[in-house]
């Protein structure tokens, strides 16, 4: 990795600590969307004081409880023994979710990212529900699956994969290969849950400043999507995708209605659960 690589690699993995504090100030809300208690353990003055900066510039933080929501309902209600988190990074579902030691939950995020965290959250008096394994890993490389196979991922079974905030730092063709690599680790019964932006988020005027400061900052959005079902029908999913307007305005049956705070400024970000036939 050249110096480069590493300094836009650590910038990306500090977007972490933003959607904690965004999980824990959800969370704190009496009529809470997500339900996050662990998230407040990596809250510090600094990523708060980080957060609010980004925030005021425009990161689309509705998502984030949104997206949580709808990753905890699919794999509840999905019946599968393994999930795979993939750009985990706070993440604390194997330490929230009513899971049980036969349940195998993967976390998978850049070198380093995932250290101390079990240490963390068990000092915050939450210990791992499910057998956790954690996979350092650049998604943007082939041999992630072969670290995984190696953590003991089994693709004979059916696996939920969830990608939280990831696509948005994934370029097309890296997105489209990560797509392609899940796929073919994905037994019949399999699902993915997901959010990523629409084409226009990255060349609506209005947030080139934002775009402009992310890059800045070495963690730039290059991700997005044109049409998520259509881009995962190639692979054998069967896939629903809603923009964050549609669940606003109670378009999808799929998520419940959204609390007034989280619908009244409307992102142009996809979010999409699919099933593996
Ligand atoms: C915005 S955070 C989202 C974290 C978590 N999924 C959530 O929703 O709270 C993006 C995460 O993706 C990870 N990530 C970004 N690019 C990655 C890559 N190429 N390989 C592995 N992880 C990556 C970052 O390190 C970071 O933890």
């Amino acid at each position: 990795m050249s110096m480069d690589d590493e300094v836009q690699a650590r910038s990306v993995m500090l977007t972490s600590d933003w959607m904690a504090v965004i999980r824990s100030r959800e969370h704190a809300q009496a009529d809470a969307y997500l339900d996050d208690p662990c998230a407040a353990a990596f809250v510090t003055s600094e990523s708060e004081a980080s957060y609010d900066e980004i925030r005021s510039k425009g990161l689309p933080s509705e998502v984030v409880p949104i997206r949580g929501r709808l990753g905890d309902l699919t794999l509840l209600d999905s019946g599968v023994r393994q999930a795979v988190c993939l750009g985990s990074g706070t993440d604390s579902r194997a330490y929230r979710l009513p899971l049980d030691q036969g349940f195998s939950y993967y976390e998978v995020d850049l070198p380093g990212q995932l250290a101390g965290k079990a240490e963390l959250l068990g000092a915050a008096g939450f210990t791992a529900r499910c057998r956790v394994e954690v996979v350092e890993a650049d998604l943007r490389e082939d041999g992630w699956t072969v670290a995984l196979l190696a953590a003991g991922f089994d693709p004979e079974q059916p696996v939920h994969w969830i990608a939280e905030g990831l696509f948005y730092y994934l370029t097309k063709p890296q997105g489209r290969a990560l797509a392609e690599a899940m796929s073919v680790l994905s037994a019949p019964g399999s699902w993915l849950t997901f959010d990523g932006p629409h084409d226009r988020f990255l060349t609506d005027p209005a947030r080139q400043d934002f775009l402009r400061e992310m890059s800045e900052r070495g963690s730039p959005f290059v991700g997005s999507f044109r049409d998520p079902v259509e881009w995962l029908a190639p692979y054998g999913w069967s896939a629903q995708a809603a923009l964050h307007g549609d669940i606003a305005e109670g378009r999808c049956d799929w998520l419940p209605p959204l609390p007034e705070r989280l619908r009244t400024t409307i992102q142009d970000v996809w979010f999409v659960r699919a099933r593996q036939a």
